[in-house]
C-alpha cells in the first residue's frame, strides 16, 4: 500500500478562498473588513517569518492586519496596556500575540488578558474550557486545522482509536479535546510515556506534534492508518523534517500528511477563519467595564 497524500496546502487554500469570498460579501453588504491586531515582540527569526506569513495571508483574504512590532525590551505592563487598548477598540476583531515571548513576560498573563471574543488563537483559559466542556467558540488553530483535514478526506474519528503524540498547550492538548468531542477514543503520549511503540502500533489515526525528527519509525504504523505529522524541525542542511519517518510510513498508511505542506499551512488558514468568525459574531461585551 502507498498512502494518499493529504495536501494541506490545497486544503488551506480552499479555506482561505472561502474566507476571502465571505469577506467580500461582508463588504458588499456595507460591513467593514474584519481586522486582526498582530503583535510581534523581539527579533526571533522564526517568529518574524510566522508573523509575516500571517499578515500576508490576512491581506490576501481582505482582512485588515494592524501590525505592532515591539522591541524585546517591551515590559509586561506595556504589552498588557496594548492588549487592553485592542480589547476596547471596536474596530479590532481579533488579537494575535506571537509566542514565545521574551523570558521577562509571563505568557499565561498575556493570553488571559486577551478578551475571549477576540481570542483568535484559542489559547485563553475560557476558550480552552469551552472546548473541554463540548461547547467550543473559537478553536485553537492547529488542532482545528487537523480536524478540517480529516473532514476533507472524509475520515470521521468517531469510534476510532486516535493516538496523539505530544501534550503541549498549543497543539497536543487542544487536539485531544477536539478528537474527544468528535467521538474518538484517544490515547495521549508525552515525554513520560513508557513504550511509545506499543501505543503507536494501535493508532487508526496518529498525530505527532513533538518536534523530534524520526521519533516515529515507519514500521510502527498500523496498516491503513491515517498519519498527520505536525512536528516540524529545520535540519542542519536547511531541510524541514517531521516526527515520522515519511517514506517508510507511507508504505503502510492509507493517508499521510507530509512535512512540509501538510498541517503547517492549515494553522494560518484557520487563524483567518477565526478572525472572520470573531468579526461575524455580534457579541462584544466587556464585563469589567463601568458603563
Ligand atoms: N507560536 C507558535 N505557534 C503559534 C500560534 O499558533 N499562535 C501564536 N500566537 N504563537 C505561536
Amino acid at each position: 500500500m502507498t498512502a494518499h497524500l493529504i495536501d494541506g496546502k490545497a486544503i488551506a487554500a480552499e479555506v482561505r478562498e472561502q474566507v476571502r469570498l465571505t469577506v467580500e460579501d461582508r463588504l458588499a453588504s456595507g460591513l467593514r473588513a474584519p481586522a486582526l491586531a498582530t503583535v510581534l515582540i523581539g527579533d526571533e527569526p522564526a517568529s518574524q517569518v510566522y508573523v509575516r506569513n500571517k499578515r500576508r495571508a490576512c491581506a490576501a483574504a481582505g482582512i485588515r492586519s494592524i501590525d505592532h512590532n515591539l522591541p524585546a525590551t517591551t515590559t509586561e505592563s506595556e504589552l498588557l496596556a496594548l492588549i487592553d487598548a485592542c480589547n476596547r477598540n471596536e474596530g479590532i476583531d481579533g488579537i494575535l500575540v506571537q509566542l514565545p515571548l521574551p523570558g521577562h513576560i509571563d505568557p499565561a498573563k498575556v493570553v488571559s488578558a486577551i478578551h475571549p471574543d477576540k481570542d483568535v488563537d484559542g489559547f485563553h483559559p475560557l476558550t480552552f474550557g469551552l472546548l473541554a466542556l463540548r461547547t467550543p467558540r473559537l478553536r485553537p488553530c492547529t488542532s482545528a486545522g487537523v480536524m478540517r483535514m480529516l473532514e476533507r478526506i472524509d475520515v470521521d474519528p468517531k469510534g476510532k482509536h486516535c493516538v496523539v503524540l505530544g501534550a503541549s498547550n498549543l497543539v497536543g492538548r487542544p487536539l485531544v479535546l477536539e478528537l474527544l468531542l468528535s467521538g474518538a477514543t484517544v490515547t495521549v503520549c508525552h515525554r513520560f510515556t513508557a513504550n511509545l511503540e506499543e501505543h503507536v502500533r494501535q493508532a487508526e489515526i496518529l498525530t505527532s506534534a513533538v518536534g523530534q525528527p524520526g521519533l516515529v519509525r515507519g514500521e510502527w504504523i498500523r496498516p491503513g492508518a491515517v498519519v498527520l505529522d505536525i512536528g516540524i524541525t529545520r535540519m542542519s542542511d536547511g531541510k524541514l523534517r517531521g516526527d515520522v519517518e515519511f517514506e517508510q510510513a507511507r508504505q503502510r498508511a492509507s493517508w499521510i500528511a507530509p512535512v512540509p505542506g501538510g498541517v503547517g499551512p492549515m494553522t494560518v488558514a484557520m487563524l483567518l477563519q477565526n478572525t472572520l468568525d470573531a468579526a461575524q459574531s455580534q457579541t462584544k461585551e466587556f464585563p469589567n467595564e463601568a458603563s
